[in-house]
């Protein structure tokens, strides 16, 4: 197990945007180290619970140990949070007040020397959040067309020598290490560009690719809003300009009514807004932050809140009163229970207390 420590990034500031309150629900859907997990169950005390989700066990393990004194009241899950409305049903965790996404690897996965994470140790060339996954940072390398690994490196890490970089690293193919890829890249375009070693961007290119980190987000961010109750809150925390813009134009497609492209002359698109924005400029970290934490500087949160249409709101209530009267009469048909409550999370609802169907 790693014995470095991360520390997170914007805490106030996510304390802030989420809007955390005493007895509240909470996800935080990459746990991590459980830093900010630990600053939502401080402020959500007394009575706030936390389901808290990583896709890398040991992380899951340091944040269990970090979060003791809370076991009472945390739910802690080694999953991928493409997982993530599947588990709120399973474990009826649902509606919940705040939801939160920091995204990309923590310090204890890049610093621990057999990840595979960084050029700074010698490892195997791995990357993967979770040893379930299959294909590991060497399968593409060792196996990918060179035109597709230069793709892949244009794409994911926005380089603009990812043709050269390619070439070289099919020419030295196999490649089994960090080092002997960054030397490879390292010979490709030359060396250092200011403070960004040659071979960053070549990397994050395929630690995304092989983690599926924007797929994965796109999916997981529409699953969130249908688990936010009225006034819910969704945070996320990105560090590179391919994760923020899927964010943004998440957060602004889902905050706007009518999507219709401009000129339609009457809407037929009949999208409805289920979010409403609560930064239009993103929140970076402070300077002094950034001295204190550089890993802060690429940080960009972006919030927003759940909110519900009349119709929604009307629809959703008339289930929970038949809902509620189904309990009420001890009618337990599991299947209908079921729909019931899936139904409830499509429309979401309008109060915290009188959703819980057990
Ligand atoms: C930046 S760290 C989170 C740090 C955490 N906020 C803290 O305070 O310690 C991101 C975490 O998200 C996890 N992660 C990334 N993608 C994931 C996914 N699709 N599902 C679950 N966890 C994921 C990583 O394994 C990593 O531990």
């Amino acid at each position: 197990m790693a014995t470095h420590t991360h520390i997170p990034v914007l805490v106030d500031e996510t304390l802030n945007a989420l809007q955390v309150q005493p007895g509240g629900r909470y996800i935080d859907c990459t746990l991590g180290a459980g830093g900010h997990a630990a600053a939502i169950l401080e402020q959500s005390s007394p009575g706030g619970q936390l389901l808290g989700i990583d896709a890398d066990p040991e992380a899951v393990k340091i944040a269990r140990a970090r979060l003791e004194a809370y076991s009472g009241s945390t739910l802690l899950l080694n999953d991928n949070f493409t997982n993530l409305e599947a588990i709120c049903i399973k474990y009826d965790f649902l509606p919940v007040h705040g939801i939160l996404f920091d995204l990309g690897l923590s310090s204890l996965q890049l610093n621990d020397g057999s990840r595979g994470f960084s050029f700074q140790h010698d490892a195997p060339l791995d990357m993967r959040f979770s040893p379930s996954q299959e294909v590991t940072a060497a399968d593409i390398v060792n196996t990918f067309a060179e035109s597709k690994l230069a793709y892949l490196i244009k794409t994911y890490g926005e380089e603009r020598q990812s043709r050269q970089i390619a070439r070289h690293i099919a020419n030295q193919r196999p490649i089994k290490t960090t080092l002997q890829l960054a030397r490879t890249i390292e010979r490709a375009i030359g060396g250092r560009r200011g403070k960004i070693h040659p071979a960053t961007k070549t990397f994050q290119a395929l630690r995304i690719a092989v983690n599926h980190e924007l797929e994965h987000l796109e999916v997981a961010l529409k699953q969130a809003i249908n688990l936010l109750g009225f006034e819910g809150r969704l945070v996320v925390i990105s560090y590179h300009s391919l994760e923020d813009r899927i964010v943004k134009q998440f957060m602004q497609q889902e905050s706007r009514g009518c999507i219709c492209p401009p000129g339609t002359p009457t809407c037929i698109c009949g999208h409805t807004a289920h979010l409403k924005l609560i930064n239009k400029r993103v929140i970076t970290a402070s300077p002094a932050e950034v001295q204190l934490n550089p890993r802060s500087r690429s940080a960009k949160l972006r919030a927003v809140e759940r909110i519900i249409t009349k119709d929604g709101y009307y629809k959703a209530a008339e289930k929970m009163c038949f809902a509620v009267e189904v309990r009420a009469n001890g009618w337990r048909r599991p299947s209908l229970l079921k729909k019931l409550r899936r139904s409830l999370i499509c429309d979401s609802i309008g109060t915290f207390s009188t959703v819980y169907i057990n």
